[in-house]
Order: C-alpha cells, then structure tokens, then sequence
C-alpha cells in the first residue's frame, strides 16, 4: 500500500489553514480518506506540550529546552496519529512537520541544522514525509493579512525572527526534492490552483 503523508509549512498569516482544508475536500471529493493534523498538537499529550510551548509567559524557556519539547510532541504526534493513519492507508495532512524545527530551532534560534536533525532521529527515526508545501510569503505582508492580537511566544518574536524564518524554508527546500515552494502572496483560489498542480505532478494515487 502507498503511503502518502503531506506536510504544509510557512509562517504566520501564510494562508496555510485555508489551504490546508481546500486540501482536505480535495481528497474527500476524490472519495480518498484523509487524516488532518497539526504540530505542535495532534492528541492529548501533544496539545499539553503545545500550551507550555506557546505560552507566553514561558519567554523564560531555553533554545534547547524548546527543541526538546517540539520533538517530544513530534514523537508523540507519530506514534499516535501519523503512523496509524497512514497504516490504515489515509492520506495524512499535517500543518506543520520537523522542517519548523529545521527552520525555527536550527535557524532562527541558532541551534544548528545538525542537532536538530540528530533529535529528531531519536523522535521519529526515519519518518519522513512524502511532499511538503511551503507557502512562502513575505511575512510583512504576512502580517498585514492576518488581524487579532501576538500574543503567543512565537507571534511575540518580531519581523526579523520571521525573516530569518522564511529565508530558511527558501535555502531548506533548495537542498531537498520533497519541499515545493509555492507562491502565498497570490489570492487563495490561485494558491490552491498551484498546490494542486503539485499535489497531481508529484503524487501518484
Ligand atoms: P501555531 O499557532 O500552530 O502557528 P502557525 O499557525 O504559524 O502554524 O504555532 C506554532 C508555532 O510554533 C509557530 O510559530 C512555529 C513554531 N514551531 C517551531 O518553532 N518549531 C516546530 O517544530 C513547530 C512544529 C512549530
């Protein structure tokens, strides 16, 4: 059986939710079962990992501590949900996947690809997923888009943070096959339009 497990990166107010769901019904249409999730999070012990993580008066919490926790979470998240999912043969969609911990962890907070790669062997061995969309889009934009409060620890972190973050994905997915950059500045039908060109480019059902 083939296993198809699709993950979605990019940063706040990037669309990734809206595009996610399209992608859900996509499937759902096609009379395909499909698995959603999201990281940090995913089952009960991850959702708890996930509070201390995002909350915001943790701004106290270490670099490493922080890597050590999403991948807790991550390793969780495999065991409880990825895994099953794709045994039961669901496309599985995952907001988010180890690339943010490349990307947050390893770049923007300066851990270093290396450690994170060598952490999230111990957490989730050699699972890796399928296709990862990264919605790349420049975060000042970003920020115009989305409305409400930044409340949380990563929301807090500031443009530069975010530049850093995004520059990251750009270098990430020139290094590797799996990860399409798809162009998040465009209105959401044209985005979707190009994450389905993709999604039937790359993956065979
Ligand atoms: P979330 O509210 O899920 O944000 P988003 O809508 O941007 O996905 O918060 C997750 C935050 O955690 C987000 O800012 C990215 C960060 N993060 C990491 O730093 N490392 C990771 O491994 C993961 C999964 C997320």
């Amino acid at each position: 059986m083939k296993k198809i497990f699709i993950t979605f990166e990019g940063g706040e107010g990037s669309g990734k939710s809206t595009q996610i769901e399209l992608l859900k019904n996509y499937f759902l249409k096609k009379g395909l079962p499909v698995t959603l999730t999201r990281e940090p999070g995913g089952s009960l012990i991850c959702e708890q990992i996930r509070d201390v993580l995002k909350d915001g008066n943790n701004g106290k919490m270490g670099k490493v501590t922080e890597l050590l926790l999403f991948s807790a979470a991550r390793s969780q998240h495999a065991e409880d949900i990825i895994v099953p999912a794709l045994d039961r043969g669901d496309i599985v969609i995952s907001d988010r996947f180890y690339d943010s911990s490349i990307v947050y962890q390893g770049y923007a907070r300066g851990l270093g690809e290396k450690l994170v790669r060598e952490v999230t062997k111990i957490a989730i061995g050699n699972l890796e997923p399928t296709l990862t969309l990264y919605l790349n889009i420049d975060p000042e934009l970003a920020f115009k888009r989305k409305n409400g409060p930044d409340n949380d620890r990563f929301e807090k972190a500031g443009l530069d943070f975010h530049i850093q973050v995004r520059n990251a994905y750009i270098n990430l997915a020139k290094k590797e096959k799996r990860i399409k950059v798809i162009d998040a500045s465009k209105r959401i039908e044209e985005v979707f339009a190009s994450i389905v060109k993709v999604i039937e480019d790359k993956i065979q059902i």
